[in-house]
Parts: structure tokens; sequence; C-alpha cells
């Protein structure tokens, strides 16, 4: 391969301290890794290895780009649906009957919510928001779990007037709330009572649910949880129908969730022997984790199918229990990797790092408004040009955003060909889930649309907020 003559060979790039190794040649810093990129996405295109881009779904991302601008997020939907369905065969076993519930805080639209419908999962929403959005979709509300620690009571009753199956309760207050509510209307709401388990997990602290010290649930070590249950049994208008533990996101340690399943179930054995009731359901909630990178590897949906059911059924084996049926909550596992979002590129710095290293700032036309994750979690990814190939050397780069704060970067450290130029397009890997959904309009920057790929075609799933849209709630005008 032949290399760049403004810059070293292939091989002979040394990272400085603490980078990551440069790429060993220009296939290597083109591929598209599976798993962290969409399941359809692949380079192809003309002869010449430097006209090749990216298309998903058989759709290029720079005919993408052209139609809908940038920045983009581009959805593949057989790859959505694809680990959708992986899920709900993972817990598919008639020997203990499991349901899988999509976190529709990763990311949710209406067209989203009919695809889960469809591929048979039930789906939890935590505001009144996603709640309409589900409703709007015509997602059966038997089928919706409620979640929220702050639950409102303009919330509760949308749901209690529509049915929806499930509430996860969070607080004694809530317990009071919905009964009250519930009663009103002369229905039963089903709870589950959200546990905090204390479990250390080790991910990101704002991202980890299950220690302590922290907003969410009911203490098990302090006896919250046993609390909680006490009160609910005695209100006619709930009806306990299980736990719920969730520990955190991105996840690869499996012990956490081993953990939590056994005192779950530990739990479920103390209420039984207590009120002589039986819980019905274990939720083990959500939190596994995906690859943003090649070194990340994540659990499949069956192998961590097989370890909950495994530890539940031994541990309610031991205690005498009937096996509750088991519900898992993933969101990222199943729109993370689905996702890729497109960017141009503006303009390029070289700054000196001394020790003859440079670095590139690579500044695209987004940032921390439609990727937050950087800034808020030191979340790694994985960016490639996808608007040809470059045999240029790799330089190590740092991609950044157009917003006016030092900490809006998108990716931290990767290697870009030394010849990127403004109008090349990069695209992020594993942008599915958390990012158009917290996705900001700071330095009233509009938010970009989400347009979903599928044989060959595109169609708009968000579109694009416009400055009409931002000036739209300015009260100062007219
Ligand atoms: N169930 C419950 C009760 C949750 O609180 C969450 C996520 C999930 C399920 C889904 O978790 P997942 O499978 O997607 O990890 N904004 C952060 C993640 C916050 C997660 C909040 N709760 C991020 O960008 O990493």
């Amino acid at each position: 391969m032949r290399a760049h003559p403004a810059g070293p060979r292939f091989g002979e790039i040394l990272a400085p301290a603490g980078a990551p190794a440069a790429p060993v040649d220009a296939e290597a810093m083109h591929a598209l890794a599976p798993g962290v990129w969409p399941s359809t996405a692949v380079r192809q295109g003309g002869e010449a290895l430097t006209q090749r881009a990216v298309t998903i779904a058989g759709v290029d991302l720079r005919d993408l780009a052209e139609e809908y601008g940038t920045p983009l997020y581009v959805l593949d939907e057989a790859d959505f649906r694809q680990r959708a369905a992986a899920f709900r065969d993972a817990y598919d076993d008639p020997e203990a009957p499991a349901d899988v519930f999509y976190a529709g805080k990763a990311f949710l639209s209406t067209a989203v919510a009919r695809w889960v419908d469809e591929e048979g999962l039930g789906l939890d929403v935590c505001t009144g928001g996603e709640l309409l959005t589900a409703l709007q979709a015509g997602f059966p509300p038997g089928r919706i779990a409620f979640h929220g620690n702050n639950k409102s009571v303009a919330e509760l009753e949308l749901a209690l007037e529509h049915g929806v199956g499930r509430y996860v309760v969070d607080s004694f207050e809530e317990i009071v709330r919905l009964a009250a509510l519930a009663a009103e209307r002369g229905v039963v709401a089903q709870v589950l009572v959200r546990v905090t388990v204390g479990v250390e997990a080790h991910t990101h602290e704002f991202i980890a649910t299950a220690h302590e010290d922290q907003k969410f649930g009911f203490s098990l070590a302090g006896g919250q949880a046993e609390e909680a249950v006490r009160r609910i049994l005695k209100l006619p208008s709930l009806h306990l129908l299980g736990l719920h533990s969730h520990i955190g996101s991105q996840i690869f340690d499996t012990a956490a969730f081993e953990v939590s399943a056994h005192r779950l179930v530990e739990l479920a054995g103390r209420v039984r022997d207590e009120h002589g009731v039986e819980v019905a359901e274990l939720d083990l909630g959500g939190g596994m984790g995906i690859a943003y990178g090649d070194d990340d590897d994540p659990m499949t949906a069956k192998e961590m199918a097989e370890l909950l059911r495994g530890i539940v059924r031994r541990e309610c084996t031991a205690l005498g229990l009937r096996l509750p049926r088991i519900a898992v909550e993933p969101g990222r596992a199943i729109v993370g990797p689905s996702t890729v979002t497109v960017y141009e590129v503006g303009t390029v710095k070289p700054v000196d790092l001394g020790h003859g290293h440079t670095r590139h700032y690579v500044s695209v036309d987004g940032g921390m408004s439609d990727n937050i994750r950087t800034a808020l979690y030191d979340a790694e990814y994985t960016v490639r040009l996808v608007s040809r190939v470059s045999e240029a050397a790799p330089v190590l780069s740092r991609v950044v955003g157009k917003h006016c704060e030092s900490g809006d970067i998108v990716v931290r450290d990767c290697w870009l060909p030394g010849d990127l130029a403004p109008g090349d397009l990069l695209a992020v890997a594993a942008t599915g889930a958390y990012c158009r959904a917290m996705a900001s309009n700071y330095n009233h920057t509009p938010r970009p649309p989400v347009v979903a790929v599928r044989d060959g075609a595109s169609r708009v799933l968000l579109r694009r907020e416009t400055p009409d849209d931002l000036l739209a709630l300015d009260a100062g005008l007219g």
C-alpha cells in the first residue's frame, strides 16, 4: 500500500503515552468491526479503493448526507429488529417464562415503538412523554411498564386511564399516590417494588444505580424494600406483582447481575415467610453492555438469559420458591449498535503535542448537542472516514464538535487519515442509545434527524429541527 507522501509510513507510527495504538494499514484504519457497526454496514463502490464509501442497508451514507444533511443519525432497521428478536428468543423458554421490555429511554419514536410491538417485546417508559409516544404508536398499554422515581399525578392518571400493565414503584409517596388514583378509578394497579440491591456495578458513577447512596428505589439493606412490600399488601387497589432491580448501564461484569438476582430472590423468600405471598415476577432491569470499540466483548442475549435463568432457578430451588417469571429491560443492547451518526468535517487543526507528536483536532458540524456521552461519561466511540478510503498515513486525532466549550468532544482519541479535509464525512458508530434521546439545543443548535434505512431505502423517523422550531419557543417575538 502506498504511503501518504507527507506523513510517516503505516507501522512506523508511535502513539504518545495513553493513546491507542495506530492502525497497521489502510484496511485497519477503515475497517467496520462487526458488533460495533450496524449489521448491514459495508464498504463498497468503485473499483478504486479510494472511491469506496460506506453503505448501510445498501444505502450510501454520502447519498443520505446529501438528501438529509448532516449531522444525521442513520438507524439500521434490520439490525434493531434482529437484536430485539434475539432478546425475545433468548428468553423464550416454556420452562422459565420471561418477558423482555425494550427500555424506550435509550431511543423512542412511534416507528420504533411499532417495531418493538411487532417483534413481540414489551416497552419500558419512564415519563409521560415516552408513554404518550407509545400510546400514539398504538402500543398495547398492557405490555407497558411505567418506571420513574418521581411520576407525577398527571402521568399516573394518564397511565391508569389507558390501562398501563405495570408500575415499578419507587417511593412511599408513590405507593400512596398510585393507590389513591387507582382506587378512585376502581381499578387494581399491578406493581413491582424497585429494590436498591446494594450492588457496586463497575461502570461510570452516573450510570450505576443499585449502590445505596443514590435516588432510585427502596433500600434492601435499610429495610425500606420490605416496608414497601408491607404497605402495598395492605392496599386493595394495588397488587404486588413482583420485585425489580436495575443495577446500572453498560455493564460487562456478569457477577453484578448474579448478586442482584441472588438478593432479589432472597427478598422474595422473606416476603413469602412474612406474608405467605409468593411474588410472580422478578425484573432484573437492563444495563447489558455493548461494544463501542473492537476491544469490547459483550455477552450475547442468549448467554445472559441462560446465566440469569440459571441463577434464579438455583436460588428459588434452594428456598423452595416457585419459579417466578423473569423480566429484563434492555435499551442500549437493542438500539445502541443499530445507529451511526454521520458528520461533515469542517476544519482540521494540527496541534503540536511535543516529543514529535501531533494531534489533529477535527471539527465536525455537530458535537455535544447530539452526543453528550463523551463529555458526561468519558464514553469512547469508534469513528471512520465514510465518504472515501484514504491511503494517507493515520494521524492521532480528536473529533470535536462546534459548540462553545472545550469539553465538546465526540471521540477523544482516534487515528484518522492524515489527509482529512473539509467536506469529508465521518461516521461515529454505536450512537443509537442515549444520543438522540439526550440531545439538546445547546448554542441554539437544531437537533439532527433520525433516518431509518432498510432494503436500499430510507425514511425519516424524526425530522431535523429547524431554526424556526427553536424561534417558535421565543415568546419575545411578535
Ligand atoms: N431499566 C431501568 C429501570 C433503567 O433505569 C434503565 C436505564 C434501563 C432499564 C435500560 O438500561 P440500558 O439497557 O439501556 O443500559 N444515559 C446513560 C444511561 C442511563 C440509563 C438509565 N436507565 C448513558 O448514556 O449511558
